[in-house]
């Protein structure tokens, strides 16, 4: 595990997309597990950035996210689809047929996580996949639990998390209470595995999920055995 220290937001963002510029420049056809929420808007905002500069070309970058809320629409402006659509996929040339976010509309959402794991593994694996950390601890939408669900699934978000992701609609009740999330094996078989941390509110999970214990009530310890993890924090 290699920890980075930042002292700002900025820094975080441009050393997070200098990574996964990176990547795409040593393998074109590479694929890229990604996050929404707001710590990794600078991040994208980077690789626009790049992109517009020339020096990155994402034609031949496949995409899969991390999850999707349950029963909002790709139009929907909270919607996770919509979020990737305008902070990355109609800024750079990538194929809208290669980029995928789980269906949160799913008519069977069981079979259908089971077609986006396959999805995944028929494009040989995420080869780096950025996340960011809840304050509880929570990788994508695995909230604390009692054992690490390895499959994508339906989940119900905890109080904390509604509370956190309400800043994002117009009130509380109207947070989906249900998502779609990747589950921890398609994590974990990321060959390369990078997770943004911003802000003191992330302090506590942070230390909880690098320094303590692995366990399933803190989602993200699990990172702690990945053989390529590497996180950037500004959390102090
Ligand atoms: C989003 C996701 C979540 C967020 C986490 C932190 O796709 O998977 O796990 O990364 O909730 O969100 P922010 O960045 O808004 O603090």
């Amino acid at each position: 595990m290699k920890i980075i220290r930042v002292s700002s937001y900025e820094e975080l963002s441009r050393k997070a997309a200098e990574l996964i510029a990176a990547q795409i420049i040593l393998k074109p056809d590479c694929v890229l597990g990604l996050a929404t929420g707001s710590t990794p808007i600078g991040t994208y905002r980077n690789l626009v950035q790049k992109y517009r500069q020339g020096e990155l070309d994402f034609s031949e970058v496949t995409t899969f996210n991390l999850d999707e809320y349950l029963d909002l629409t790709p139009d929907h402006p909270q919607s996770y689809r919509y979020f990737m659509n305008s902070n990355l996929f109609s800024q750079v040339n990538l194929r809208s047929e290669r980029t995928h976010v789980p269906d949160g509309c799913a008519q069977d959402p069981a079979a259908y996580g089971a077609e986006y794991d396959q999805a995944i593994r028929d494009h040989g694996g995420i080869d780096l996949q950025l996340l960011g950390i809840g304050n509880n601890g929570h990788i994508a939408f695995n909230e604390p639990c009692d054992r690490f669900v390895p499959e994508t699934h339906v989940v119900e978000l905890k109080e904390s998390t509604i509370e956190a992701n309400k800043r994002f609609f117009n009130s509380v009740e109207e947070v989906p209470t249900k998502a779609i999330t990747l589950g921890i094996a398609s994590i974990m078989q990321a060959k390369k595995v990078l997770l943004i941390a911003d802000g003191k509110g992330k302090k506590d999970a942070v230390e909880k999920s690098f320094f303590g214990p692995v366990c399933p009530e803190v989602p993200a310890s699990v990172l702690q055995l990945h053989p390529d993890l590497t996180v950037i924090c500004n959390v102090d």
